[in-house]
């Protein structure tokens, strides 16, 4: 997802030459700190960066230390790169005023919100930037009736089996949460499919990748 997201970016955004990355949700910083040694890998080290600033927002403060503590490492961050990490409920974090947000992601986060409704609004209205991306790779369950072209439809047993399972963590998968997304941002890529948990061939649990404008 992040990969893709990036390419996304520059494509969309070619010529800016300061470009900002909010990771809603972003926890201990590890996507972050995958997608700068990723671009590094294939873009080399003398190459501009693609992002010159970006937030790691998330309401955990164990895991913000954590995030904290790996980009105050030596070398964690690229020259010209700069990372901040921002303990706060993603529902109300704003951006610097004079900061525009070219990119937001979040990876398994929107469905540990409490609601979808509250952080998509304030993410397009008053984060993103005009034109900006939105991102989101997470678990999900389609609706009972239907699920929309792009989405796997899931049966009624599997629906209420993930559901049951995830509840433990506090995470919803509720079909609205991936249907706001969609309605809020128009799409430019979106992907359905299953992975496997812990090996298991068969406990295959679906999840989407979206990415879109505002
Ligand atoms: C499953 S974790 C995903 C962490 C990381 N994005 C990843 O892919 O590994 C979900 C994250 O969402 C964060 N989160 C939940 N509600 C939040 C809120 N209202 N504001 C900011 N972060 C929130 C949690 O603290 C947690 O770190």
């Amino acid at each position: 997802m992040l990969e893709r997201a990036c390419e996304t970016v520059l494509s969309e955004f070619p010529n800016e030459s300061e470009r900002v990355w909010v990771d809603m949700g972003g926890g201990t910083g590890y996507n972050i700190a995958h997608l700068l040694q990723y671009l590094e890998k294939t873009r080399g080290s003398a190459a501009k960066p693609v992002f010159t600033k970006i937030y790691c927002v998330d309401l955990s403060s164990s895991l913000c230390a954590v995030a904290k503590e790996r980009f105050a490492k030596p070398d964690a961050v690229p020259r010209g790169v700069s990372v901040e990490v921002v303990c706060v409920d993603g529902c109300v974090w704003k951006p610097p005023p004079n900061v525009k947000v070219h990119l937001v992601t979040m990876s398994y986060s929107l469905s540990m919100f409490e609601s979808p409704y509250p952080p998509v609004d304030h993410i397009s209205s008053n984060i993103l930037k005009k034109g900006g991306l939105f991102s989101i790779v997470d678990f999900y369950t389609s609706s009972s009736t239907s699920a929309t072209d792009k989405q796997l439809l899931t049966t009624w047993f599997l629906r209420h089996f993930w559901q049951s399972w995830f509840d433990v963590d506090g995470i919803s998968l509720a079909p609205e949460r991936r249907k706001y997304v969609e309605f809020k941002f128009k799409q430019i890529s979106a992907t359905s499919a299953r992975n496997i948990w812990m090996g298991i061939p068969f406990v295959r649990i679906p999840y989407y990748i979206f990415i879109g404008r505002v």
